[in-house]
């Protein structure tokens, strides 16, 4: 998917926060960020006192935290007012017997209320749970059962994706924007605040206490809840100045969705540990609003990714010219291969660099990125954090030399590694199988001068748009489907979103296959999981291939679909 240049583009800015990259490599200790936080001297831990609280304690309470707006609103918050509305949330939920280690799920479109919920559950030293708002009903449960999540925070209109009656412990809807008779366990969340106070004790927790639950998808099972803790914040805070570069008069934009991993990470924590101004904007993707929030409120780092990119290319050059982007500094992207391609463009149509980087929701945290004063390879993810140690092994963890594609593994642990997969020890280790590394499930090469080039996964999760989707979570789905017999789901290329999920269908006796029968799969799939989650493709064949014990070969469709050839079949069942 990437194609390997020799051409290097070099540095265009100055005075960026990290000047040398080989040297601080050669120097950084994870130590030396710790200093920066007021617990290295008070020893009272909390992530949101660092990022929201903190500020106002040090004279900063004035300046703007959050500029928010959508299509019908438009709103800024200082941190001082992050303070108070984050410190009355905190009460809230107090107030309804939640405290340390209770699981809290916020599932609700981007608003200023679900940034004032998430930082007062995290004060009180609850874990919190962000759900993507496409999320339909089976999606939804199944996350908040196996957290076993005691609140939510949500809408009147996403409620009724929540199955109450299959959540005994959700003991706590609280609505934002409600209007008339409240159900069963409803709460209104407009009244609960106006009653609450604006001064909270924080919960003082360990570095090591659970932080944020992100659900992400594998190759097998239901998807996980990958636990993150407080200590993440050390990470965040370093990522955020030296890869995103922040300074203290930055606006700075961050498009991802607080449901998926960057969207929380880089989207709130990273820029307020380090006290800089967020931008958010609710709303679907279009080219002419996008550019619209970079001219009006003078972004000057944005952290977008890659299908983004792409649409804004398709949308065109002269739309670029229509707008005043001037004010953009730095530029970042990441979630998925970022082509040599694109990256030229934005330098001919933005002038600037785009500077693609690599993680996981499992990292926690950037791990490797392209640095604005290093030189930029189009096509390559860049060179490890400093603090990071990366490597290309075999099966057996052995380190291979340059240009032998193998596994991006990564040297355990980091201060942002996850902790725990939620009540799954064992999916936990499999990361951890080859001591001392950290096994990524992407496959990669490093070139001679250092640089990491990304190949593609190692196993069957699909990355559409950027957002990470379990072929076993599609797949359940579909042979809910009165027609299906049985479904396999890969992860089909496409020039624009990376790849596209596609489905191969066996039906079951008495269906034919026929354009409305797709259409009607794809409803059911967008309807019950997720619109991101259904199939764009749907092929159907008489017999799907499978193993003797029963289990649909991925391999094999995938092979199908590229006209490869089908490999070891020895396992397949006639
Ligand atoms: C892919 C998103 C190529 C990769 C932060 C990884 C990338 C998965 C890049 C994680 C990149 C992420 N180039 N591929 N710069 N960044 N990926 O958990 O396959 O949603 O394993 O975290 O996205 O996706 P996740």
């Amino acid at each position: 998917m990437v194609e390997e240049t020799k051409e290097l583009i070099p540095v265009m800015t100055s005075g960026n926060n990290l000047q040398n990259y080989e040297e601080a490599y050669a120097s950084f200790k994870w130590e030396d960020a710790e200093k920066e936080f007021t617990w290295y001297t008070t020893g009272k831990v909390n992530m949101a006192y660092e990022a929201i609280d903190r500020h106002v304690d040090e004279g900063r309470g004035d300046k703007t935290a959050l500029l928010f707006s959508d299509a019908t609103r438009e709103e800024s918050y200082t941190f001082a007012q992050m303070k108070a509305l984050s410190n009355k949330f905190g009460n809230v939920l107090r107030s309804l017997g939640i405290g340390k280690g209770d699981r809290v799920f916020i599932f609700m479109p981007r608003s200023p209320e679900l940034y004032m919920s998430y930082a007062g559950a995290v004060k009180i030293g609850a874990i919190v749970g962000p759900l993507f708002e496409a999320f339909m009903e089976a999606a939804v449960k199944d996350r908040l059962q196996d957290a076993e999540a005691v609140a939510i925070v949500t809408t009147p209109k996403l409620k009724e994706r929540i199955p109450l009656a299959e959540l005994p412990a959700l003991k706590h809807v609280i609505l934002v924007g409600s209007e008339g008779e409240l159900g069963e366990r409803e709460l209104s969340f407009e009244k609960l605040m106006a009653e609450a106070s604006d001064q909270l004790e924080i919960e003082w927790v360990d570095r090591e206490d659970g932080l944020q639950l992100h659900y992400t998808s594998g190759s097998t099972g239901k998807p996980k809840g990958v636990l993150h803790v407080h200590n993440a914040m050390i990470q965040h805070l370093q990522t955020g100045k030296w890869v995103l570069d922040l300074k203290q008069d930055d606006v700075y934009w961050c498009t991802a969705d607080p449901g998926w991993v960057t969207g929380t990470v880089y989207g709130m924590w990273s820029p307020w540990l380090n006290g800089v101004t967020t931008v958010i904007r609710g709303g679907r993707f279009s080219p002419d609003d996008w550019y619209q929030t970079i001219e009006k409120y003078r972004v000057t780092v944005w952290y977008s990714a890659p299908t983004a990119f792409r649409m804004l290319m398709g949308a065109g050059d002269d739309l670029v010219k229509k707008y005043d982007l001037s004010s953009l500094r730095h530029v970042l992207s990441v979630g998925e291969p970022l082509n040599a391609e694109v990256v030229r463009w934005g330098l001919k149509v933005y002038g600037k660099r785009i500077h693609d980087n690599w993680w996981m929701t499992e990292t926690g945290g950037q791990l490797i990125s392209n640095y604005p004063s290093m030189e930029i390879k189009p096509g390559s993810m860049g060179k490890p954090f400093p603090g990071i140690y990366a490597a290309i092994v075999d099966d057996q963890g052995n380190e291979l030399p340059p240009y032998r594609m193998g596994n991006l593994a990564i040297r355990a642990p980091w201060p942002s590694m996850m902790r725990q997969i939620w009540k799954n020890p064992a999916k936990y280790e499999e990361y951890f199988r080859l001591k001392p590394w950290y096994i990524s499930g992407d496959s990669a090469y490093k070139d001679e001068d250092g640089y990491f080039w990304f190949q593609g996964r190692v196993d069957d999760v699909i990355n559409t748009s950027g957002e990470r989707v379990g072929p076993f979570e599609v797949e359940s789905k579909l042979v809910e489907h009165p027609a299906v017999a049985e479904a396999g789901v890969i992860g089909k290329p496409d020039p624009l979103r990376g790849e596209i999920i596609k489905a191969f269908i066996a039906l079951r006796d008495g269906y034919q296959p026929s354009e409305e029968l797709i259409k009607d799969i794809q409803e059911f799939v967008k309807k019950g999981l997720a619109a991101h989650a259904a199939p764009r493709e749907i092929e159907f064949r008489d017999k799907l291939p499978k193993t003797r014990s029963g289990k649909i070969m991925r391999r094999v469709l995938k092979a199908w679909e590229l006209g490869l050839p089908t490999g070891d079949l020895s396992t397949m069942e006639d």
